[in-house]
């Protein structure tokens, strides 16, 4: 019997796709590579198999009539239209709670990098400039006040996390959550204007893009970082390098970008940000239950089997 087959719409994790690859035919990006070709594929496919960063739209969509899942490989799934994949009936999965500690390390790696001056460090030593003197002095981390856009479940990790070293936690999110102890700021802008440290951490998509603009940067002020592990299209990258610029916050942690892999020139140009290659969930036992919940997901979908962790739209639309 020959393999169902299924659509890479993005380059795939190697432990998602050889996963995939063991049971299904993966067709590598054959929408974008062989558009001629796959006007032939497109009715075969059963299922789409896509990244936190991909983009699964509506045009794609409608032309998969035998799709019976969309599996995303990463907690977000902002590039998947999702209101497009409910009209045509398909269900859309991601990788929730397999990752959430690994971005709340990373998110106080972040943390206790920017402050400490980690990487400069790293540079300062190795360039020998310690012969010539000390280096300058950081910020304490310990007691310092933590403002948390986004209060899902990452979110509520890094606050345990934050805890540990006696900082002070508020947050904003959609709405008040009630069971959580800390404060809440009805707005990034308030919020920033209590913190030292504001965390972003909140889904991306149309519905948060740019909630961190110069507003919000101004209110965060001069002695304040920022740290992003959300998606770069909830910062407004372009205030943020002005504040970064003219002194109005005073530094900050990215892991997310506008344009990845592009990281504008300017931000490469300043000692005062530490910058990652979006590598939040990116540990060998993170990605490998990644690919595991994203297999199982596909693999359920297709067999017509209940879907592990389907994204909460989907979910909300059985129930109704
Ligand atoms: C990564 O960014 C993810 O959404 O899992």
């Amino acid at each position: 019997m020959s393999k169902a087959e299924v659509l890479a719409v993005a380059k795939l994790h190697p432990f998602y796709r050889q996963a995939l690859e063991a049971h299904y035919t993966v067709h590598d990006r054959s929408h974008e590579l062989d558009p001629a070709g796959f006007e032939k594929l497109a009715p075969r496919l059963v299922g789409v198999a896509a990244t936190g960063e991909s983009l699964v739209p509506a045009s794609l969509l409608q032309r998969l009539p035998a799709a019976r899942v969309v599996s995303v490989f990463g907690v977000g799934y902002d590039g998947v239209d999702v209101a497009a994949a409910k009209t045509c009936g398909i269900p859309v999965t991601h990788t929730p709670g397999v990752l959430t500690e690994d971005v709340a390390d990373l998110a106080i790696a972040l943390v206790l990098s920017v402050a400490r001056r980690l990487a400069q460090a790293d540079g300062f030593v190795r360039a020998g400039r310690w012969l010539e003197g000390p280096i300058a002095l950081g910020r304490k981390v310990s007691g310092a006040r933590m403002g948390i856009v986004g209060m899902g479940r990452i979110g509520q990790a890094i606050a345990q996390r934050a805890q540990a070293f006696g900082m002070s936690i508020a947050y904003t999110a959609r709405s008040a959550k009630p069971a959580l102890p800390h404060p809440f700021f009805p707005d990034p802008a308030s919020l920033a204007a209590a913190s030292d440290f504001l965390v972003v951490i909140t889904p991306g998509g149309a519905g948060t893009r740019h909630l961190i603009d110069a507003k919000v940067l101004a209110a965060l002020g001069p002695h304040g970082f920022l740290i992003n592990v959300a998606r770069g299209s909830v910062v407004d990258e372009g205030a943020l390098i002005e504040a970064l610029r003219e002194g109005g916050i005073a530094g900050a942690g990215l892991d997310v970008f506008a344009d990845e892999p592009r990281v504008p020139q300017a931000l490469l140009d300043m000692p005062q940000v530490v910058l990652t290659p979006h590598m939040a969930s990116a540990t060998t036992e993170t990605r490998q239950a990644m690919a595991d919940l994203a297999f199982a997901n596909m693999q359920a979908g297709i067999e017509g089997r209940p879907l592990l962790t389907p994204v909460p739209e989907w979910t909300a639309q059985v129930a109704g």
